[in-house]
């Protein structure tokens, strides 16, 4: 990810060994601040209140948060309870309880003298497969789009939603990897770019977009199902927060919507993400737990005061009163059978449940 002149990924340790830097997304895109972790209650609050956010983003923060933990105290019941601690911060995404898992079944049996160095290396190991499990679905991806940009004269277009770009991951992302793969392959690309409310994470995805000088418009959500019915769009590829052994995904709320015009349109809808996002233990969707946020995210709008926008100085203007009833579900399902293919690191399959056991057979008598 280019954040010039800044770090290009989104979390990485300091050589102290104590702590981790990651990028403040809460700030982005108006100002670039970076946090440091130095506690498990640290990284446990910038997984919940979404300083760091996106699947493989969270798996690799909580597994620096038991790190962190073990740092502080490697002995007694340590290790579970920082797990229980970093489990409850957010419930949809499977790679954070994915990567809990591993760091548990790699320092349960080791004696707690020796927990706190082997974490932080496990954790590293974890950002390392990050890293390169995203940059093979750029190019797994990139094969999907490079005949699609050849059947047409004029530019590639994609749309996406949600921010699954490098800043949901360490560093190239799932959803826009294989945008960046064809960018850099030449192919005339531009992206569509959901705001994605409540939260905006459109924005994000806009910003990083533009730091690589990716050609792309912003659209209110709302918009999506126009440009889809007209022709607009050559291609949607979002992220996933968790798929089901069958298919099913479960990715930020307002994915299915576009799922569901994209398929009355004809357009092919792609789902990028990494093995640690499939989660083999669930049948379908509806096993998925769905994280419900607060009501203040929908009470309340945050953005610069346009009168005042040098000082960057983030506002929060309320819309709604506190006594107003909010429902906020932050995720949904989107169906398997809307579902063109899915995007790994292992190549594309369909999304079914023998596909996926095609592309990870490991699970099949797990
Ligand atoms: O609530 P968020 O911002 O953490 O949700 C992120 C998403 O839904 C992404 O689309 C998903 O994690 C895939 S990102 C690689």
């Amino acid at each position: 990810m280019n954040t010039a002149p800044f770090p290009v990924r989104t979390l990485w340790p300091n050589p102290d060994g104590h702590s981790v830097n990651v990028i403040d997304q809460t700030a982005l895109p108006h100002v670039f601040r970076i946090a440091r972790l130095t506690t498990l209650e640290e990284a446990a609050y910038a997984i919940r209140s979404m300083q760091v956010r996106g699947a493989p983003l969270i798996g690799v923060t909580a597994a620096y948060g038991l790190a962190l933990a073990l740092r502080q105290q490697s002995g007694g019941d340590t290790l579970e309870n920082a797990s229980a601690l970093l489990e409850a911060t957010r419930p949809t995404a499977v790679n954070l309880h994915w990567a809990l898992a591993r760091m548990r079944a790699r320092l349960l049996p080791l004696p707690a003298n020796r927990r706190a160095d082997a974490a932080w290396e496990e954790a590293g190991r974890i950002a390392e497969e990050d890293v390169e499990q995203c940059r093979r679905i750029g190019e797994y991806g990139l094969a999907l789009l490079e005949p699609i940009a050849g059947r047409k004269s004029g530019r590639l277009e994609i749309m996406t939603h949600c921010n699954a770009g490098g800043l949901a991951a360490l560093n190239h992302g799932t959803a826009i990897a294989p945008v960046y793969a064809a960018f850099r392959a030449g192919i005339d690309v531009h992206v569509w770019v959901s705001e994605t409310r409540p939260r905006n994470q459109g924005l994000l995805t806009a910003w990083e977009l533009r730091q690589h000088g990716v050609p792309n418009t912003f659209i209110a959500d709302n918009a999506a199902g126009l440009l889809l019915s007209r022709g607009q769009v050559d291609a949607v590829i979002v992220g996933a927060d968790r798929v089901a052994a069958n298919g099913d995904v479960a990715n930020k709320i307002g994915t299915c919507l576009k799922a569901l015009a994209a398929r009355e349109a004809g357009v092919p809808f792609f789902v990028a993400a990494p093995r640690s996002t499939f989660d083999f233990s669930r049948a379908a969707g509806a096993d998925i737990p769905i994280e419900e946020r607060s009501g203040d995210e929908l009470r309340l709008l945050h953005g610069l005061d346009e009168k005042d926008a040098g000082k960057m100085a983030g506002k929060a203007v309320r819309q709604l009163p506190s006594c107003q009833a909010v429902f906020n579900p932050a995720f949904d399902i989107t169906l398997a059978r809307l579902v063109t293919a899915f995007i790994t690191e292992r190549g594309a399959c369909a999304a079914t449940a023998e596909s996926l056991l095609s592309l990870y057979p490991e699970e099949r008598n797990a």
